[in-house]
């Protein structure tokens, strides 16, 4: 089994990254650290809970980590996830505790505890928690085995400003951060998530599962799906978060390259953009694995699969 770390916003596509992840033995999830995003800190930290309750592990350590972005104040997508950020689906408020302990400090403590290269990191929302963990404890840089992140764009450009997407515009300081680190970064942008898209056979395909995570998952995906495809008039909507978790499963339904990546930090109009040299322009280094195929059917049965274990 690999061990990981799933640092998150819940947000819909968030909770069924959290279920995939539950679903798949492969994978041990040592904790998960909520960090602010797609709504504020005291909703993810709530959701996260939510979600792991939903699949039956209330052992699964919930941690809380940074409530605002490293240099600038928080933006959210209550537009895209409604107010709760998970709203499709209502579950009862978690009853299991909350860790005491900050997400950030789980995410140093728990590398360290780990042999060299033992943990990756899948970073499903804004990189704040893991660039400031990196920033306060700079040894555990050579111990993570990998990042992968959603983040970014390339040719899709941006969701929330014309050139940025939503995670690394959040807090493009600590994208800088993480994607300086030195440490392995597989990159899921825009470009594979809009060929992740969730339209009604897929769907359907889930709620024959027919158990109440299904039902729950397709809560949230139905919400999530009908705002998508209102804005982009497509198939369905984007399942972006998911993606990280079945690329660790299933590495062989991603095909990607080597490339180096560059966070912007200041434009006028492109802060948080990833400015990726797809054809070798610069003469800067590879930092970042950017994955832009998808074999997106494989990824969906793999997806209903693992749910159908909850
Ligand atoms: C990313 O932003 C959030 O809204 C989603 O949860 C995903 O992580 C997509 O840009
Ligand atoms: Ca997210």
């Amino acid at each position: 089994t690999r061990k990981i770390i799933i640092d998150t916003d819940p947000g819909q596509d968030d909770a069924v990254a959290i279920l995939l992840a539950l679903g798949s033995p492969e994978l041990d999830l040592l904790a998960v650290t909520a960090v602010a995003g797609n709504v504020p800190l005291p909703l993810t930290a709530v959701n996260a809970r939510k979600v792991c309750e939903l699949a039956n592990r209330r052992d699964i350590a919930v941690h809380a980590g940074c409530d605002a972005p490293l240099s600038q104040p928080l933006v959210t997508a209550e537009h895209v996830h409604g107010k709760t950020g998970l709203d499709g689906t209502d579950l009862p408020d978690p009853t299991m505790p909350l860790a005491e302990e900050h997400g950030v400090d789980a995410i140093i403590r728990l590398v360290r505890e780990g042999a060299p290269g033992e943990i990756t990191i899948c970073a499903l929302g804004p990189l704040t928690n893991v660039a400031t963990a990196l920033t306060r404890a700079p040894d555990i840089a050579a111990r993570i085995g990998g990042i992968v992140l959603m983040g970014g764009a390339y040719f899709e450009v941006g969701n929330i400003t014309p050139t940025a997407e939503f995670n690394i515009y959040v807090d493009p300081e600590a994208a800088e951060i993480v994607f300086s680190s030195g440490i392995p970064i597989t990159v899921l942008p825009l470009d594979l998530t809009h060929k992740a898209l969730i339209d009604r056979t897929r769907l359907d395909a889930i709620r024959a599962l027919g158990t109440p995570v299904a039902e729950a998952a397709c809560g949230w995906l139905d919400f999530y799906e009908r705002f998508d495809v209102k804005k982009y008039g497509g198939d369905g909507g984007p399942l972006h978060d998911p993606c990280v978790i079945a690329y660790l499963l299933k590495p062989d339904l991603f095909t990607g390259r080597e490339i180096n990546v560059e966070i912007e930090t200041e434009g006028r109009f492109t802060r948080g953009m990833t400015v990726a040299d797809w054809w070798g322009v610069t003469d800067r280094k590879a930092n970042a694995t950017f994955i832009g195929g998808l074999d997106a059917d494989g990824f969906f049965s793999l997806l209903t699969e693992r749910i159908g274990r909850l």
